[in-house]
């Protein structure tokens, strides 16, 4: 009994994105960017043609369902994007972020995206590592895109992934 008390973990699973979601996925995205996304903002792009999104609720639990990440996609007319993807960070390098992508590269492919496309500041090490592990190629780079809230410019990558 006590084992399992020290190695209790949380498990999540990777479920379509609902309206009640937005709140936390405000939340957490306001802690992984540094301008947030606000609930409002959220609840718009949700309800947007072509918007779809994936949420990582914790399946162990006890009382609510705590969201671990989430990510929000589009799809018109044969191309995809990827919006946002955000995971908490304690979770972080857990396997959430790959398997939302996941479940938003299929759901591209069922709406009848052939290819998805996402821009990354180049010196995000996490989410370039996982894009390019999911077999995203770098097809063009936008220096100076970003700029950091003291000032500092970073260059955007965008990738591209086929769907089929
Ligand atoms: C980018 C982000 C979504 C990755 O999510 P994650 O759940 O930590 O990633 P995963 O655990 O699924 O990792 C999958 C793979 O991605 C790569 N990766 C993830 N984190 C990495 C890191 N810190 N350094 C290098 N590669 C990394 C690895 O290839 C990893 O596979 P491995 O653990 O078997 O080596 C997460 O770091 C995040 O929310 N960052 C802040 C928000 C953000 O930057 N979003 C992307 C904006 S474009």
């Amino acid at each position: 009994m006590f084992d399992d008390y020290l190695t209790w973990k949380p498990f999540f699973d990777i479920v379509p994105m609902q309206d009640s979601d937005c709140r936390p996925a405000s939340e957490l995205h306001g802690q992984r960017f540094s301008r947030q996304w606000s609930e409002e903002e959220m609840l718009a792009l949700l309800a947007q043609d072509g918007v779809f999104g994936f949420s990582a609720l914790q399946s162990n639990a006890f009382f609510s369902r705590p969201l671990g990440g989430f990510v929000l996609s589009r799809e018109v007319a044969g191309e995809a994007e990827i919006l946002t993807i955000a995971v908490g960070e304690k979770l972080g390098r857990t396997g959430l972020g790959w398997r939302l992508m996941q479940a938003a590269l299929r759901e591209a492919e069922v709406r009848g995206a052939e290819t998805m496309f996402l821009e990354v500041a180049e010196n995000n090490v996490a989410a370039v590592g996982l894009y390019q592990r999911l077999g995203f190629l770098q097809v063009a780079r936008r220096p100076a895109y970003y700029t950091g809230t003291d000032g500092t410019r970073t260059a955007a990558l965008v990738m591209r992934r086929d769907l089929r």
